[in-house]
C-alpha cells in the first residue's frame, strides 16, 4: 500500500527562478500537509479543504509560470503550459470523484500519490527547461 512521505525541498528542482521556486516550494508544503492529514485521520472535511486549496494555489502558480517561461522566451513554453492543462483536468476528475465519494481515505491515497507523481516529474523535466533560458547555460 502507498505511504504518503513527507517531500523535502531539494536545490535539484530548482527552475532558476526565485519566485517560481517559492510557489513550488508552497505546493510542496501542501502536498506534505495533504500528507499528514491523511495518515493522521484528519478526516474527510479537511482533506477537501487541503484539495481545494491546492487547486486554486496550482492555477494561480500555472498562470504566473507560464508567464516566466513566455518573458525568457522558453522553446519549453508551451508544453509546459499543455502539461498545466492536462494536470488541471485531471485534478478536476479526481477531486469530483472524491467528492461524489464521500471521500475516503483509499481515494485520497491515490490523488496523493498521483499528484506527487505528476509535480516532481514535471518540476524536474518541464519547469528545470526554464533555468537555461534564464541563465544561459545548463542547470548544474
Ligand atoms: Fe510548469
Amino acid at each position: 500500500m502507498y505511504t504518503p512521505k513527507i517531500l523535502e525541498w531539494d536545490e535539484a528542482l530548482s527552475t532558476g527562478d526565485s519566485s517560481v521556486d517559492e510557489q513550488h516550494k508552497y505546493l510542496v508544503e501542501t502536498l506534505n500537509s495533504l500528507g499528514t492529514a491523511i495518515l493522521d485521520g484528519h478526516g474527510t472535511e479537511a482533506i477537501a479543504r487541503i484539495l481545494g486549496r491546492m487547486r486554486f494555489y496550482a492555477g494561480w502558480h500555472f498562470d504566473r509560470e507560464e508567464e516566466c517561461f513566455e518573458k525568457y522566451q522558453c522553446p519549453a513554453a508551451e508544453m509546459n503550459k499543455n502539461a498545466h492543462a492536462a494536470f488541471v483536468e485531471k485534478f478536476d476528475r479526481y477531486h469530483k470523484r472524491f467528492h461524489d465519494a464521500g471521500g475516503s481515505n483509499d481515494m485520497a491515497l491515490k490523488i496523493h500519490q498521483e499528484i506527487t507523481d505528476w509535480i516532481v516529474n514535471h518540476i524536474m523535466r518541464v519547469d528545470g527547461e526554464l533555468y537555461p533560458c534564464i541563465h544561459h547555460r545548463p542547470k548544474p
